[in-house]
């Protein structure tokens, strides 16, 4: 599904990812994680083309053909099938819950700009389907009750969920969760995994994830890989992973 090979990511003398390599097929749920600044954003805002790498490449198959997406626009990137959220959760706060969820669907929307402005059948026709395609993810994440709220007054985990609902109404086929889980307490972060787990069965996806909390990743991870300053330190499956020395000393320290 996914395939980044050698890629690095300089910020000026920064070096924010160094030589990065990683495989994820299709139906895996892949955790990322590593210490504080170990560069795991960085590597969703490459795949997601926020940032063009320094160096190396990143492919994606959403189907058979393999196509090469680096470089390519944020907008580009999601059409053809990715999407995340966000570590800092980016809502439209003054909008509301229901309209966050709509505003997703924009991007699969195929009547043309003309046709939504005179609101001509066609395009009232897909709005109907976009509305109920919305209402249907928002009871998928438990927040149909509070569709007519406005997105900053619901509670942190919520905004989470919310931010998720968004992201699936773009039908990605991969989908990158930046700490999903943090801010959310011990009840909501298992309501959380199962969440996760529901969603890639009933969507088809394939998620790659980066998280904070030991138990969600090592919980729903097929895969884990771990960065430590940028470099991938280790990969395996999770018990692989707790016993690896290199990463327990990424984590603890070495005296
Ligand atoms: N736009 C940027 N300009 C300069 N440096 C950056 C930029 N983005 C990230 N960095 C640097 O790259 C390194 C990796 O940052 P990144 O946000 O990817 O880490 P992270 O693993 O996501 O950390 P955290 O767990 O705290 O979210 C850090 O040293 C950070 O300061
Ligand atoms: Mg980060």
């Amino acid at each position: 599904m996914l395939r980044i090979g050698n890629m690095t990511m300089k910020f000026g003398g920064v070096i924010a990812v160094n030589q990065f390599d990683a495989n994820i097929q299709k139906g895996e749920i892949v955790g990322l994680i590593g210490p504080n600044g170990a560069g795991k954003t960085t590597i969703f805002n490459v795949i997601t083309g926020v940032y063009k790498p320094t160096e190396g490449n990143v492919v994606f198959s959403p189907n058979e053909e393999e196509l090469d997406i680096t470089g390519l626009r944020p907008d580009e990137i999601a059409k053809l099938g990715i999407c995340r959220t966000f570590q800092n959760i980016r809502l439209f706060n003054e909008l509301s819950v229901l309209d966050n969820v709509f505003i997703g669907n924009h991007l699969r929307l195929k009547s043309n700009i003309f046709s939504s402005v005179l609101r001509l059948p066609n395009y009232r026709k897909e709005e109907k389907e976009m509305y109920e395609k919305s209402l249907y993810l928002l009871e998928k994440v438990d927040l149909k009750d509070a569709m007519n709220e406005k997105a900053y007054s619901l509670p942190y985990g919520k905004q989470r969920r919310l931010e998720i609902a968004r992201a699936l109404a773009t039908e990605p086929k991969l989908l990158l969760l930046d700490e999903p889980a943090a801010g959310m307490n011990p009840q909501e972060t298992r309501e959380l995994m199962d969440f996760i787990e529901e969603i890639k069965e009933e969507f088809d996806l394939t998620i790659f994830l980066i998280e904070h909390h030991m138990e969600v990743v090592m919980g729903i991870s097929n895969k884990i890989l771990v960065l430590d300053h940028g470099v991938l330190i280790a990969e395996g499956e999770p018990w692989e992973i707790q016993e690896n020395e290199r990463v327990i000393e990424a984590y603890l320290g070495v005296e």
